[in-house]
């Protein structure tokens, strides 16, 4: 059984190592250029995912949680996942998810997740969510397909804010490395 707890402060240096120190970041990191030499400090790590984030104090901009399961009683982190919309026109948010190890994919997790971050921004009165994961990451891929994300061609202007066009219309990967997909809610 999935569940969604809001992330603290507390939780953001674990969620920096799951995403650049765990056994699937290999594969994250050369995706998006870094090597074993210029992997992202913990400081830049801060500098995307700010404070609010984990204390819930602009929910208008973003806001993480951490994705929870209960078994036999215990409850254990699985995750991250997050909603951005500082950079996005009205109604418009981003997610962004990873789970904290290998072992941990391939369960619908992640899947699951997505789905129940979804009815939450919905009730928030979003009406669009999109994704932008590398097209190598066909697990990613195919996890978003799931949840009813469709691959689109992206025209910037009608997701982005003007002003943040320049910074993140190429996405975290390098011009025509990402697909861009978009779930209506
Ligand atoms: C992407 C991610 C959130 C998807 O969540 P998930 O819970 O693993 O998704 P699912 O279990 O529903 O798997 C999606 C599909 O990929 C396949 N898959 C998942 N993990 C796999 C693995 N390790 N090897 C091969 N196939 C895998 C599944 O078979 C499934 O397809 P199916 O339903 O047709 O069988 C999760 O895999 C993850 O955190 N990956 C590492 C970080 C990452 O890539 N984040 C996304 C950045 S954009």
């Amino acid at each position: 059984m999935i569940k969604l707890r809001k992330a603290t402060l507390g939780d953001r240096k674990k969620a920096y190592q799951w995403l650049y120190y765990s056994d699937f970041s290999d594969f994250l990191n050369k995706l998006q250029g870094h090597t074993s030499g210029n992997i992202p400090s913990y400081k830049d790590f801060k500098k995307d995912y700010m404070d609010y984030f984990f204390d819930g104090s602009q929910l208008e901009d973003g806001c993480c949680f951490i994705i929870t399961c209960k078994k036999e009683g215990i409850t254990e982190d699985l995750g991250i996942i997050s909603y951005t919309s500082f950079h996005l026109l009205d109604k418009i948010t981003e997610f962004d998810i990873w789970l904290k190890g290998l072992s941990y994919t391939g369960h619908g997790y992640g899947t699951k997740a997505i789905l129940v971050l979804a009815g939450m921004v919905r009730g928030f009165g979003y009406d669009k969510v999109i994704m932008r994961p590398s097209k190598h990451n066909k697990v990613a891929i195919k996890s978003y397909k799931k949840v009813g994300f469709m691959e689109k061609e992206l025209m910037p202007c009608e997701y982005y804010k003007t002003d943040f066009i320049d910074e993140f219309a190429q996405g975290d990967y390098g011009p025509g490395e990402d697909v861009f997909m978009v779930l209506d809610l």
